[in-house]
């Protein structure tokens, strides 16, 4: 099975070539043949109907099927507005399991209506632990906007508003020998790290203008997207 996964496209009304960072991409990404495609959130820079619209026309084009989840930019009740049919919800957030394939997949709704950072309620806690607890030998996977790991490369390493919310994640985590790797995005910049052996990695940006780092001008162009074979 190949997962593609792609990150933090900000299409945005202001900068038209975000679109075009979009298509690239999907065009790079059908080449790829994959299974099944996912955005790992800030599909759009202000969350408008607008932006929205302009990202699923262009995402239409993806031959596998797709689904998304939110990224601190984007607006949880216009995401399911327009992309309803593309993500599932659990208790009014948008955190949900993919259960039709070899290996399970979970994606984590992390945003937060408080800061930019990722958030983890009471609610959202308790899915992931049944999601875990009820998930016997099947292979799991997670996706997630933000990183719960510290990100050394940036000026404030920790993307989460309360850091013993993502130790409680990570407990669960690295207590579940089912679970393959997390794939994040958020810090537009290719990050990985193993956490007690579990790989834990993020992708940087489809926008290629907000691409992060020293990175060689080829690549900053580059159509960003991870292959995920398993
Ligand atoms: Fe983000």
């Amino acid at each position: 099975m190949r997962i593609i996964q792609i990150s933090d496209s900000h299409i945005s009304t202001d900068t038209p070539q975000r679109l075009a960072d979009l298509e690239r991409c999907v065009t790079a990404v059908n080449e790829q043949g994959p299974d099944l495609v996912i955005h790992t959130g800030d599909i759009a820079h202000d969350a408008s109907v607008e932006e929205y619209r302009l990202a699923r026309d262009v995402l239409e084009q993806l031959q596998a099927p797709w689904y998304v989840m939110p990224g601190n930019r984007d607006d949880r009740n216009r995401l399911v507005e327009i992309f309803h049919d593309k993500l599932s919800m659990h208790e009014g957030f948008i955190q949900y399991t993919l259960d039709e394939y070899p290996v399970r997949l979970l994606l984590i709704d992390t945003l937060s209506t408080m800061s930019n950072k990722g958030a983890l309620c009471e609610v959202r806690m308790q899915h992931i632990q049944q999601v875990f607890s009820e998930n016997g030998p099947t292979p799991l996977m997670v996706f997630m906007h933000h990183t719960p790991f510290e990100v050394t490369e940036i000026p404030d390493p920790f993307q989460f508003e309360d850091w013993s919310a993502v130790e409680q994640l990570l407990e669960i985590f690295t207590g579940c020998k089912e679970l393959r790797a997390v794939y994040c995005g958020h810090v537009h910049r290719n990050v990985a790290t193993r956490i007690n052996n579990l790989p834990i990695s993020a992708i940087t940006c489809m926008a290629c203008d907000l691409r992060k780092g020293k990175i060689p001008d080829e690549e900053r162009q580059r159509p960003s997207y991870k292959v995920i074979d398993c």
